[in-house]
């Protein structure tokens, strides 16, 4: 059975995208089986991936709202060989609203991601920067949360937030979430402040947080516009080099916990 993974931090532009899309297609490069699920309606994992956002037949809004959606009508493939992505459509910004209807609302995601775990090795959810309905149904569909942290002055400001949303899922909906890991991303060598931040995140999180990091580079920035990962745009890039090396990082710490 795969793994599922909610890249979530409510804050905005701390690198969740970024990071999923080039975790995913790193771990695809080294044979996993991967698939993402981009629920935020600003939709920058599907366009970062390639896949134009208008006129897509079938999307994660389809899965959110229509019970009768088959999950596997709903994957596309990507241009990396092992990676394929359920894509988001802008009608998701609605989606927040009209999942309060409907019953079962916080579990949508959980029952469509079920049909098929079995088909991948890992399953990231990409989510949007705010706590409601569609980042709750991410949270309750996975078993655990990685979060990105940006090497920036407020970095730990809503960190706290951030984990008492991830307790009070664990508590009502979903009891096995735990926090996979903390990836900093952003990080500039040349500043106090981001071995500061570095240092404060590890004095919160403790070993949960991974020891690479990513830095700020600028190829990593450019690479959505062209619709690739950083391993296809610029496979030589500090960027690619540092994802790279964060997915054999994540995977050693995957084989120490058993899996
Ligand atoms: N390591 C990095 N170096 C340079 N730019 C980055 C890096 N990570 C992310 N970015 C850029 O910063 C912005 C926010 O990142 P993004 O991954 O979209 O954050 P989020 O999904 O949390 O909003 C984007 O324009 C992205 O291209
Ligand atoms: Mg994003």
């Amino acid at each position: 059975m795969g793994k599922a993974i909610a890249i979530f931090n409510q804050k905005g532009g701390v690198g969740k995208t970024t990071t999923n899309i080039n975790l995913a297609a790193c771990l695809a490069l080294k044979g996993k089986r991967v698939l993402v699920l981009d629920v935020d309606p600003q939709g920058n994992t599907t366009s970062g991936l390639g896949i134009s956002k208008k006129d897509l037949a079938n999307t994660s809004y389809d899965l959110l709202i229509d019970s009768e959606m088959r999950t596997r009508d709903t994957i596309l493939p990507t241009s990396v060989k092992g990676l394929d992505i359920i894509p988001a459509s802008v009608d998701l910004a609605g989606a927040e609203i009209e999942l309060v209807q409907i019953q079962g609302r916080e579990k949508r995601l959980q029952k469509a991601l079920e049909e098929v775990r079995g088909d991948y090795d890992y399953i990231f959810i990409d989510c949007p920067p705010s706590l409601g309905l569609l980042t709750i149904n991410a949270l309750t569909a996975v078993d655990s949360v990685l979060i990105p942290i940006q090497c920036e002055f407020y970095a730990l400001e809503g960190v706290s937030q951030l984990v008492s949303t991830v307790e009070l899922v664990r508590k009502s909906l979903n009891p096995g979430l735990v926090i996979q890991g903390v990836i900093l991303s952003m990080f500039d060598g040349r500043t106090n402040l981001s071995i500061q931040v570095v240092n404060e995140v590890k004095k919160f999180f403790g070993d949960k947080l991974y020891s690479t990091v990513i830095p700020r580079n600028v190829r990593l920035a450019e690479a959505p516009s062209y619709g690739l990962p950083i391993t296809s745009y610029d496979p030589r890039s500090k960027g690619a080099k540092a994802y790279m090396a964060f997915a054999d990082e994540f995977l050693s710490s995957e084989e120490r916990h058993g899996r």
